[in-house]
């Protein structure tokens, strides 16, 4: 029969790479340009059906500033999923999300299903990470990665479709 799966999801990454954005558009199917920064986490939720499965994620998009790093714990801790986000157009945001790979390798649930999302791929002219670094990168450190843009909406919806399919099946 359809299974029923409720999955805790955590977005994690530098400040201004777009995990809010990414969630905005995976939940409502909008943008902002002026999105405000996130302050300590917000919840969302959004269902997704799989071919066997219908995929009740438990969203929690968390705060990239600095001040707010020690309150991660608690939303990836329990974890089934964790998208960590950084902005293709910004070295130091790449830097920052291998920093949060680490954490969650040391800390977190070891059968996360953990997803590397290259946001803001609509800007191609300041690109600073190529694709073929992060994907070397994710292969290495047992992630699956995806170039997203929560502007234009590119493999959005895809990333989130991939996690629900990866996740298992109880
Ligand atoms: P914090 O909450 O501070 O950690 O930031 P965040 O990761 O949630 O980033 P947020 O979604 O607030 O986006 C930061 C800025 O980048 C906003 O002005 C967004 O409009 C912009 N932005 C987000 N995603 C994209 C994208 O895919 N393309 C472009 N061009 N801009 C984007
Ligand atoms: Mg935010």
């Amino acid at each position: 029969g359809n299974k029923s799966i409720n999955a805790k999801l955590v977005l994690l990454g530098d400040v201004g790479a777009g995990k809010s954005s990414l969630v905005l558009r995976f939940v409502k199917g909008q943008f902002v340009e002026f999105q405000e920064s996130t302050i300590g986490a917000a919840f969302f939720s959004q269902t997704l059906a799989v071919n066997d499965a219908t995929v009740k994620f438990e969203i929690w998009d968390t705060a990239g500033q600095e001040r707010y790093h020690s309150l991660a714990p608690m939303y990836y801790r329990g974890a089934a999923a964790a998208i960590i986000v950084y902005d293709i157009s910004n070295q130091a945001s790449f830097e920052r999300a291998k920093k949060w790979v680490q954490e969650l390798q040391a800390q977190g649930n070891p059968n996360m299903v953990m997803a590397l999302a290259g946001n803001k791929a609509d800007l191609v002219d300041a690109r600073k990470v190529t694709a073929e670094e992060a994907q070397v990168y994710a292969q290495e450190n047992g992630l699956f990665f995806m170039e997203t843009s929560a502007k234009t909406a590119a493999n959005v919806n895809d990333i989130f479709f991939e996690i629900a399919k990866r996740l298992p099946r109880v």
